[in-house]
């Protein structure tokens, strides 16, 4: 059973970019909130004009402190550099019963208690597979109590898997290996098809096989229950069989480490971007 409260909620979201019209997309779709319980605003109206014309009765509002006074759940989801500045302008608008949840990056909770002091505040991190339903999404709350959460929960549970993490490094880690690693996997799956496509298939061929591969053992994985990844690779390698060879040189070349030392570099990056936005 959903929330009681997510039909009669009004879902504020200041900034209207990408993330914020897929938000938009995936909480509306299933039709357990109405048009009429959006409300956006946005730096320059020509977004919003966008948004009213694909969703009827969605509530457009020149100013962001509109959305402030008007909306029980606020969703801040201009880029982190522009976040500080904007909400500065109207931190005293906030309200305590208010439930805030961040988008930005490298901005944490911590630094958002100092600029929004009233409200229950959380950080909130969709990957963009949250696009087509199979994201994951992190959440990292403060003061916030059962039914909040439970809220956030029900109001985005369309948009793939969602996870509470405890700390502000956990954050970023999911921040990491599912957003960032979105487009990891992707680096990954270009080399595949490349290879593919070197050996006389066409484009086409080539990215439907690499798709197809990455997606069958994602799916293999998800459906076997109790089984770990290694033991799934173990099945596809026979001792000194054909997969053999290539993991021998996988492992070789040390792929772990290469993959290790990106992931850190990309969670050194979000620490220096929190530096910067630090406020
Ligand atoms: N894209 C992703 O995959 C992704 C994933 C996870 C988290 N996020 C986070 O989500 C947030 C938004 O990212 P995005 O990709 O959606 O960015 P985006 O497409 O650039 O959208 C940002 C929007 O914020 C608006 N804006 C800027 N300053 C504003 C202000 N003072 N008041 C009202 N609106 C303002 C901009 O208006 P204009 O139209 O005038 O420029 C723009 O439409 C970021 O913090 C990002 O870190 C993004």
């Amino acid at each position: 059973m959903v929330h009681p409260l997510m039909k009669i909620m009004k879902i504020g979201f200041i900034g209207a970019g990408n993330m914020t019209q897929a938000l938009i997309k995936g909480i509306l779709e299933p039709k357990q909130v109405k048009n009429n319980q959006v409300y956006v605003s946005n730096r320059t109206p020509g977004k919003l004009i966008k948004l009213k014309e694909l969703y009827p009765g969605l509530n457009a509002r020149e100013f962001n402190e509109e959305i402030v006074d008007e909306c029980d759940i606020i969703i801040l989801a201009m880029k982190p550099q522009d976040l500080p500045a904007a909400v500065s302008e109207i931190s005293e608008k906030f309200r305590e019963e208010q439930i805030i949840i961040s988008l930005a990056a490298g901005i944490n909770i911590d630094a958002l208690a100092k600029i929004i002091p009233e409200g229950r505040l959380a950080r909130m991190m969709p990957n963009t597979p949250s696009l087509i339903g199979r994201g994951v999404i992190g959440l990292l709350t403060q003061n916030m109590d059962e039914s909040g959460s439970d809220l956030i929960h029900d109001i985005f549970s369309s948009l793939g898997v969602m996870l509470d993490v405890e700390t502000e490094d956990q954050f970023d880690a999911l921040m990491v290996s599912c957003s960032s690693g979105t487009g990891f996997v992707f680096e990954m799956m270009m080399y595949w098809q490349d290879w593919i496509q070197e050996r006389g298939f066409t484009e086409e061929e080539a990215k439907q096989m690499t798709v197809e591969t990455f997606l069958g053992a994602s799916l293999l994985a998800a459906q076997s229950a109790g089984i770990d990844i290694e033991e799934l690779q173990q099945r596809v390698t026979s001792k000194k069989g054909v997969t053999a060879a290539g993991l021998n040189s996988m492992r070789e070349l040390e792929i772990e480490r290469a993959l290790r030392i990106s992931f850190e570099k990309a969670s050194m990056r979000s620490q220096e971007i929190s530096r910067q936005n630090q406020v």
